[in-house]
């Protein structure tokens, strides 16, 4: 074994070990990190000797924040266009293809540079696992080089080629595309498959095709779902059994049924939210009727670019209606579940013994300080399976 390091003085510990919603939040407790892997929870008093001592002083200590939908391999920039939102203008699919052009234009190396940028910016508000996805390449040649710099950079990687039907393309020739050689070439790379089920992008027929394809293929699915308007996304991903339905702004009540019926998780996006100027998603309504929910940044150029849990999971308390705790379940333990990593040994989003050392330290004694103190860094320390991230010791 490595050396070990008791982290002590911790006022208030959110472990999120209930599997359902936060209920304990621990009092002057401890825990010990060796090997990548928590070793020991419990009260301080009672702690064992390890050969490095980190006093938190009375701090909140839970779980890094799990970031399960990004966009992070991009070039160029969209702020004009997010001005112009600002002064009025409807947020559309089409504006992918002006990134999509940048990316092209770019080289591996700056993208890559600019996914690092973005995930260490993460990291320093305490994200310690974190998804992202292609589809600003969109030909067979920049997904593939999408996906190769999006598995240098993330956790886990998603192919979104059906992003849009990129300019100059029939419909069903880009579908033989993404259905065939782009997903055989982006396969070395990714763990899950997306479409954007969105008027402007694909129908549920389109999407369903492409989702197939990509189960037949070993990929797990998700679904970018009635971000835009009610465009049957969210059913169909409820339907497949898809493990994440993000975006779920414009929901009907049998919307809502048939994600109660099943154990699709809802992946919000508050920051996009705002951005895009679109009304909220009915949180509160999706949690009473025992959806599960999620919370992530979608950092991307177009309609989110912000790397910020912490500023998500105040939006979601402040404007969406979650409790603190709710929110903060969501943005760890219900976003490992969006993964299918909520339980098990290599289980994300949680902190027990035997599980990995991905925590964090609030400058802060308590998890609502998070809403309380909205706007102000809070992040502390971070420690990704066991070493320290941030700030750099
Ligand atoms: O999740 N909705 C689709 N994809 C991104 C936006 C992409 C863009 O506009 O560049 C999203 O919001």
């Amino acid at each position: 074994m490595n050396s070990t390091e008791l982290i002590t003085g911790i006022g208030e510990l959110t472990t999120q070990v209930e599997s359902t919603s936060p209920r304990e939040r621990l009092h002057d407790a401890a825990l010990v990190v060796g090997d990548g892997r928590i070793l020991w929870i419990g009260p301080a008093a009672r702690a064992p000797a390890a050969d490095h001592r980190t006093d938190v002083d009375g701090r909140a200590v839970l779980p890094g924040w799990v970031d399960t939908h990004t966009h992070l391999v991009f070039g160029g920039d969209r702020s004009a266009e997010f001005e112009a939102r600002m002064a009025g203008q409807a947020y559309a699919a089409g504006g992918i293809n002006t990134t999509v052009a940048a990316t092209r234009a770019a080289t591996e190396d700056q993208l890559v540079a600019t996914a690092q940028r973005l995930r260490h910016e993460a990291e320093g508000q305490g994200t310690t696992f974190l998804e992202t996805r292609t589809g600003y390449g969109l030909d067979v040649a920049s997904e593939a080089r999408s996906a190769r710099a999006a598995a240098s950079v993330a956790d886990v990687v998603t192919f979104l080629g059906a992003h849009i039907v990129p300019a100059g393309m029939g419909r069903r020739t880009y579908l033989d595309l993404v259905t065939g050689p782009m997903l055989q070439a982006v396969l070395p790379y990714v763990q899950f498959i997306d479409a954007f089920c969105e008027r402007g992008a694909f129908d549920v027929e389109e999407t369903r095709e492409v989702l197939l394809a990509g189960r037949a293929a070993g990929l797990g699915l998700r679904v970018h779902g009635n971000q835009l308007g009610f465009s049957g996304g969210v059913r169909l991903a409820a339907e497949l059994g898809a493990l994440s339905v993000d975006h779920c702004n414009y929901l009907e009540p049998a919307d809502i049924d048939a994600l109660a019926a099943g154990a699709t998780v809802v992946t919000l996006l508050p920051a996009c939210d705002l951005s895009t100027r679109q009304p909220f998603p009915p949180a509160r309504r999706l949690l009473d009727a025992g959806v599960t929910i999620a919370l992530a940044t979608n950092c991307n150029p177009g309609t989110s670019y912000t790397t910020s849990m912490p500023y998500c999971v105040a939006t979601a308390v402040l404007q969406m209606g979650l409790t603190v705790g709710e929110a903060v379940w969501a943005a760890t333990r219900g976003a490992a579940r969006s993964l299918g990593r909520d339980r098990g040994t290599d289980a994300i989003g949680s902190l027990f013994v035997g599980g990995r050392a991905d925590l964090q330290v609030l400058n802060a004694p308590s998890i609502s300080h998070l809403a309380y103190r909205v706007g102000v860094p809070l992040t502390g320390a971070v420690w990704r399976q066991g070493v320290r991230v941030a700030p750099m010791p």
